[in-house]
C-alpha cells in the first residue's frame, strides 16, 4: 500500500463543466479501484491525496501526471503506508471538498487521526492544512 500527495494548478481553459466531469469520473473510478483519499479544489489549485494498492496508485499517478487539465504538478509525498488513513472517512469514498462545511468535516477527521497517532498521517495533515491556509 502507498500514499501519494501532490499539488497542481488548473490548466488555462479549465471551466466549471470540465471540473464537474472530472469530479464525477474521479469518484466513480476510485471507487472501482478501491483508492481512497481526497481531492481539494480551491483557488484554481488541485490538492490530492491518493492511497491504496501500490501498483494501482502508481499506475493512476502516471496517468494523472500526464493529464493536460492541470500543470505545474509538485509531488509532496510518495510513500509506503501500512494501512489506509482515509478508510474510515466517509466509508472510504473519495471525498471532494469545495464547501466550507466540507472543510469543517475534514478538520474533524484530522483531529481524529491525529489522536490515532498514525504516521504519515501527521505529514499529510500538515501538508493539507498548509494548502488550505494558503488558499482561503
Ligand atoms: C487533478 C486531477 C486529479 C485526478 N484524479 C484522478 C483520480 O483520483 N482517479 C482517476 O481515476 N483519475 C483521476 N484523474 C484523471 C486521470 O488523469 C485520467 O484522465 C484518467 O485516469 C483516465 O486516464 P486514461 O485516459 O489514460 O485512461 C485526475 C485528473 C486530474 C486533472
Amino acid at each position: 500500500m502507498k500514499a501519494i500527495c501532490y499539488i497542481s494548478n488548473f490548466a488555462k481553459d479549465l471551466n466549471r463543466k470540465t471540473i464537474d466531469e472530472l469530479i464525477t469520473y474521479v469518484n466513480k473510478n476510485n471507487k472501482i479501484q478501491n483508492i481512497t483519499g481526497l481531492l481539494i479544489i480551491k483557488n484554481k489549485h488541485f490538492f490530492q491525496i491518493l492511497e491504496g494498492d501500490t501498483k494501482k496508485v502508481d499506475a493512476l499517478y502516471k496517468r494523472i501526471k500526464r493529464d493536460i487539465r492541470h500543470t505545474g504538478l509538485i509531488t509532496l509525498l510518495n510513500t509506503k503506508i501500512e494501512g489506509r488513513i482515509f478508510n474510515d472517512y466517509n466509508s472510504g469514498n473519495f471525498e471532494i471538498f469545495q464547501k466550507f462545511e466540507d472543510m469543517k468535516k475534514l478538520y474533524l477527521y484530522f483531529n481524529w487521526i491525529n489522536n490515532a497517532n498514525y504516521l504519515p498521517a501527521d505529514k499529510l495533515i500538515r501538508l493539507t492544512t498548509n494548502f488550505l491556509k494558503h488558499n482561503q
